[in-house]
């Protein structure tokens, strides 16, 4: 429950938030959904192969904002050696998300939340798993996680159900940016998102849904 409810979730209110504060991406977005799907339907797990934009959007927030500063702890069951470093026999191996995802060898600024990092051409297809590890979303390798396929699914169509569905915005009561800090104990938003949704499709659309 925890693996397939809380990543997706911490995902996409990680994604909104920031793209809330670069509208460019938001927008960008927006079109690729009334491209794809238009605005006289819901998006739905079949449109999915063709939102690469929204994919890359999902695999930025997996890569900057990981829901947990280290992957479940391992124990090598054999002497190995691991890019040059030995690991011997019994060592409890820890890998750091955000050492992967935030590393500046490997990510170009990587503190900013830049979708377009994970297209590398016209014809890339983005997917959320990473098995070069380059950054940590579902892990690689014989424990890595089964469900890839499964939480993929979840986290993009509930970011591009969410963005299909509503102009998001900061609350107009407040700062017109969202505070991006993270919380001191974990890697979640310090302060939950709090945004302003305005309904972008005509309301039979929503109808789908009941
Ligand atoms: C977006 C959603 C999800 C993410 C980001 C995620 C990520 C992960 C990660 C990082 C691991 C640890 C891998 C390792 O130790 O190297 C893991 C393990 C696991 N995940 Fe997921 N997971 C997600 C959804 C799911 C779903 C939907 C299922 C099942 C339906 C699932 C089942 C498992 C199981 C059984 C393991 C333990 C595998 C093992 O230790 O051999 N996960 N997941």
């Amino acid at each position: 429950m925890l693996a397939t409810i809380d990543n997706p979730s911490n995902a996409v209110e990680w994604a909104i938030a920031e793209m809330i504060n670069q509208p460019d991406i938001l927008n960008r977005a927006c079109e690729e959904l009334d491209q794809i799907v238009g605005k006289d339907r819901l998006v739905d797990e079949s449109d999915l192969p063709m939102l690469n934009y929204i994919k890359a959007c999902a695999k930025e927030a997996y890569r900057l904002h990981p829901i947990a500063p280290f992957n479940v702890p391992h124990v090598s069951i054999k002497d190995t050696t691991v890019g040059g470093y030995f690991i011997p026999k019994g060592s409890h191996v820890l890998l750091s998300r955000p050492g992967l995802g935030r590393n500046p060898r490997v990510w170009e600024d990587p503190l900013i939340y830049k979708p377009e990092r994970h297209i590398v051409n016209k014809d890339s297809k983005v997917v959320l798993v990473d098995h070069e590890l380059c950054m940590l979303s579902f892990s690689t390798g014989r424990r890595g996680c089964p469900g890839i396929v499964l939480g993929s699914t979840m986290t993009t169509i509930l970011l591009a159900r969410l963005i299909q569905g509503f102009s998001w915005t900061a609350p107009s009561n407040g700062p017109n940016s969202i505070d991006l800090v993270e919380s001191e104990g974990d890697l979640l938003m310090a302060k939950p998102l709090i945004a302003q949704a305005v309904l972008r499709l005509e309301p039979h659309v929503y109808l789908e849904l009941m």
